[in-house]
């Protein structure tokens, strides 16, 4: 298991491109799935959950090339219809194969997700949905056999506004019969980023960007070519690096129009956060202010920037709240960050942060993807040494993290243990 060394207390300096979004690329991977024609998705991340998607739609009858960014998915096999434990349990987005087998196949036997470290995150949502469009399923020896005789459209009004439950019903909806209308739809981006994709391969899609998603089924759809958008998290996450470190950042590749609440709260925190063209630079430019968050679905704040958001907090001149809204127990980062010298008291979903002068180097050991990602973040703004350990879970959703701190001066190495 690799960990990270980090001699933390050096301003982060110079320019970092962002790499496309994982949470994007995943989902369009799995709608290739409903066409057997050809399709090229560019700007995909070289991640560890993306190899996991790749090999999950080998598996299921797909053949796969790559070339750095540049991903090709054309037929290969008859599509088979199972996504096995082996896999799932890997990666819980693997659930999103069910909508386009559905589609395409008429049954999907998808492994039952396992709870994960933030919360129990169940895949009920999923699978109501499916059922208002004439699916039946049965669990059978931890799998999730799922059955139609047809797709039909219908009126799906989501409890929440799930980014999984839209993109898995969506993807099912382009080809089922007749009309689909998702109610509470989720509006992230990665949601209309598929819709897009998936608008390119020839679906009937009208509501993207809003909270109710109408699909009119069709017969078939073509192959596409299309460029995942940028990972709004990754350069958010490389937004508070300038902040913590006192630093001065060039981040390219960005579409600011996503990260409008996080921005919005980075100026308020006193960094300098200007735009220039798809590229924006934040510089530290005096001691960071508190400043409150609430977590929520888009275009709220994100849950996946609470982790990173509260070590900047530490690091403020006063006290600020956190509130977690989407997850229940999003909150293992704060046991380790109170390991640097941080103040935070959580009660329930809410965490109280009382800045500090400064952060200091510990170990420290990686509980989820974000949660590493604050880690990673206190690590360069203590004074002293800090080993992150278990830092595969980085590796599956940053990019050559350490490589692109590394060229900003951070001195950060990977070791492997
Ligand atoms: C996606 C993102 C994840 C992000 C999250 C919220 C991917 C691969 N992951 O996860 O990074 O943190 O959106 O923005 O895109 N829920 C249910 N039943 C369901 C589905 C969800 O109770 O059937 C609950 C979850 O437990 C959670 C909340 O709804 O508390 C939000 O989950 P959801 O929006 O579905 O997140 P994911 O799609 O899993």
């Amino acid at each position: 298991m690799d960990q990270f060394e980090i001699q933390g207390g050096r301003p982060l300096k110079g320019r970092v491109t962002i790499s496309g979004s994982k949470n994007a690329a995943l989902p369009c991977l799995f709608a290739t799935l409903l066409t057997d024609q050809v399709c090229t998705l560019d700007q995909v991340p070289a991640l560890a959950d993306i190899e996991t998607a790749l090999k999950l739609l080998v598996t299921l009858g797909k053949k796969v090339d790559r070339v750095g960014s540049k991903v090709v998915i054309s037929k290969g096999r008859p599509l088979t219809g199972k996504a096995p434990y082996e896999l799932v349990r890997r990666m819980r987005a693997s659930v999103l194969v069910m909508g386009p087998l559905l589609a395409r196949r008429k049954r999907a036997q998808v492994s039952m997700p396992g709870g994960c470290a933030i919360g129990a995150r169940p895949v009920n949502y999923h699978i109501d949905g499916f059922h208002r469009m004439g699916v039946e399923t049965t669990i059978h020896e931890g799998y999730v056999d799922a059955r139609t005789k047809g797709l039909k459209g219908g009126l799906i009004p989501l409890p929440y506004p799930s980014v999984g439950a839209s993109e898995n019903l969506l993807m099912g909806a382009v080809l089922a019969k007749g009309t689909t209308i998702i109610q509470n739809a989720a509006r992230e981006p990665e949601v209309v980023d598929l819709g897009r994709m998936l608008q390119k391969m020839g679906a009937s899609i009208r509501g993207l960007e809003t909270s109710e998603i109408t699909i009119e089924g069709v017969k078939s759809l073509s192959g596409t070519s299309h460029t995942v958008i940028p990972d709004r998290i990754e350069a958010g996450t490389f937004m508070i690096a300038a902040g913590v470190t006192k630093g001065d950042i060039l981040i390219e590749n960005v579409n600011m129009a996503h990260l409008g609440n996080v921005v919005h709260s980075l100026k308020q925190a006193g960094l300098s956060v200007e735009p220039e063209g798809r590229s924006v630079r934040v510089t530290y430019v005096k001691k960071l202010k508190p400043v409150n968050i609430e977590t929520d679905v888009y275009p709220a704040f994100p849950t996946d920037m609470q982790a990173q958001w509260i070590t900047m907090m530490a690091l403020t001149g006063g006290r600020s709240r956190v509130r977690e809204t989407v997850f229940e127990n999003r909150y293992l980062h704060v046991q380790e960050l109170l390991r640097f010298g941080a103040d935070i008291s959580l009660a329930g979903r809410d965490a109280e942060v009382k800045g500090v002068a400064a952060l200091s180097g510990c170990d420290c050991m990686v509980s989820d993807l974000r949660a590493g990602a604050a880690l990673v973040l206190a690590g360069l703004a203590a004074k002293g040494k800090t080993t992150v350990l278990r830092v595969y879970h980085l590796d599956r959703g940053y990019e050559r993290m350490e490589k692109k701190l590394q060229a900003l001066g951070a001195r950060i190495k990977r070791v492997s243990a």
